[in-house]
């Protein structure tokens, strides 16, 4: 039987032919929708766009098709800047489920390599590829929303500050990506708990570096840098942060950068315990209330980038 992937409607550009045919789950089938070398009329995607599931199917057979459609639109100069962001963050979300989904995480870092350099090489290519890329759209909390929302502040914080070799980018944009991935190890009793979590499972989640640290271990493609966000952040400035405590200049800079990233994105997304925060209040609520948990001179350059994006 043929086997079929997810992808989002809006990771297709209307009245452009693709190479792959589309199909829609009725009761459990897969129906063909549109065969390759069709084009989806704009309209049509706004309908699916309205629905709750605006997923088309792909047949894994053709995901190479899929993959290379994806990165000629994303690459294409005569799409305007904001629709190759669309393409490239909403295809990546249905690609972050699926490696999140799978079992073997040394196969799902292995495969986040190509998506990640995919986001360097846009970012290098479209000055305001931040403002594109983050003004989006406010999405809910899922978890892999939420690892490849921070991946892409952390790419954009990151080449503020002086990270600018694609290693460093790389290492900056996988370990900010898997930061959580210790949470696989929680309970999902305590993940999807609605409300404050009591001693014993703050305890728990409390552990999700170390079990992070532990996943990565057998792991020899893994820099210490990748490792270093996954096991440092929590930590903060202060020093008062977990697992060990360490102070502002002990934590790795990319951990810094992954925690001051982690916090804006929990604070700035709605939850179903609270609402979003718009960038400005976030920012303030993180400089004054917050101050002493991020690295300052991370924190101003997380304003100039926010404000960059504001002024384009
Ligand atoms: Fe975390
Ligand atoms: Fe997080």
């Amino acid at each position: 039987m043929d086997k079929y992937f997810q992808i989002r409607v809006n990771s297709l550009i209307p009245d452009r032919p693709t190479s792959f045919d589309l199909f829609v789950l009725i009761n459990k089938h897969y129906v063909l929708y549109m065969r390759a070398g069709d084009r989806l009329k704009e309209d049509k995607i706004k309908n699916f766009e309205n629905r709750a599931n605006d997923v088309f199917f792909v047949k894994e057979s053709e995901r190479q098709l899929y993959k290379d459609y994806v990165h000629t639109q994303v690459n294409d100069s005569n799409l305007p800047a904001v629709q190759r962001a669309i393409i490239l963050r909403e295809s990546s979300y249905s690609l972050v489920e699926e490696l999140f989904e799978q079992p073997d995480v040394n196969v799902a870092l292995n495969d986040s390599k190509q998506m990640i350099h995919q986001f360097i090489e846009f970012m290098d290519q479209e000055p305001d590829s931040m403002a594109h890329l983050i003004g989006l759209s406010s999405h809910d909390f899922y978890t892999y929303n939420h690892s490849l929302d921070v991946s892409i502040y952390c790419l954009g914080l990151g080449s503020v500050v002086g990270f600018s070799s694609v290693q460093d980018l790389a290492d900056l944009g996988r370990g900010s990506l898997f930061h959580d991935i210790g949470k696989r190890h929680v309970s999902a009793d305590i993940i999807c708990k609605k409300g404050p979590l009591d001693d014993v499972e703050w305890a728990q989640m409390k552990r999700h570096p170390a079990y992070g640290l532990r996943i990565l271990h057998d792991n020899q493609d893994v820099s210490d840098a990748i490792r270093a966000c996954v096991f440092e952040h929590h930590e903060n400035h202060m020093g008062n942060g977990y697992p060990q405590e360490l102070k502002g200049p002990d934590i790795h800079p990319m951990a810094r950068i992954v925690a001051l990233c982690d916090t804006y994105d929990a604070l700035t997304t709605k939850r179903s315990y609270n609402e979003p925060m718009s960038p400005s209040n976030a920012l303030t609520l993180m400089k004054d209330k917050l101050a002493g948990r991020f690295d300052p001179e991370l924190l101003k350059a997380m304003y100039s980038v926010l404000f960059k994006m504001k002024a384009s």
